[in-house]
């Protein structure tokens, strides 16, 4: 990285949302990261009359049951594209364990939703 400095910008950027990740293990923040790249475009509230609009990520998706998430993560559903391909297994685990920390409803703030949704680089 050419300035240390524009490591604090993405920090400072970062910290609204931030906040509540502050407990995540490497392994849930990593799983955090890798869901809001790929999945949250149509796992977040955003655009709920949208035909790609999927149920929100958290410890009740796929009824709760991690070995049932793996297989919908990683052969798709009807409207949901499979993953198998596209991720690591280690990075559709990661996720898993992501989503596990969520609860079952999660108050969408806007703001950060925008925030996270331009990471400043
Ligand atoms: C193109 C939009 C789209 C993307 C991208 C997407 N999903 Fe989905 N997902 C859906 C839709 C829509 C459903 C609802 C089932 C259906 O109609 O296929 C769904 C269902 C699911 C379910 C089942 C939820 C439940 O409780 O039954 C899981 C788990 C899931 N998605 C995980 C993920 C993960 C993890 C990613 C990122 C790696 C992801 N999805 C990316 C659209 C998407």
């Amino acid at each position: 990285m050419k300035h240390p400095a524009a490591l604090f910008v993405f920090m400072a950027a970062a910290l609204p949302f931030a906040a509540s990740a502050q407990s995540l293990s490497p392994q849930q923040a990593h799983g955090r990261q890798i869901m809001t790249q790929n999945c949250n475009v149509c796992h977040l509230p955003g655009n709920p009359g949208n035909a790609t609009y999927g149920p929100p990520l958290n410890k009740g998706a796929a009824n709760g049951d991690d070995k049932l998430m793996k297989e919908v993560i990683q052969n798709g559903l009807v409207r949901m594209p499979g993953w198998k391909y596209a991720l690591k297994d280690s990075d559709i685990d990661d996720i898993i364990a992501y989503a596990r920390t969520l609860p079952l409803t999660v108050p969408p703030p806007p703001a950060a939703r925008r925030a996270g949704a331009t990471p400043a680089e």
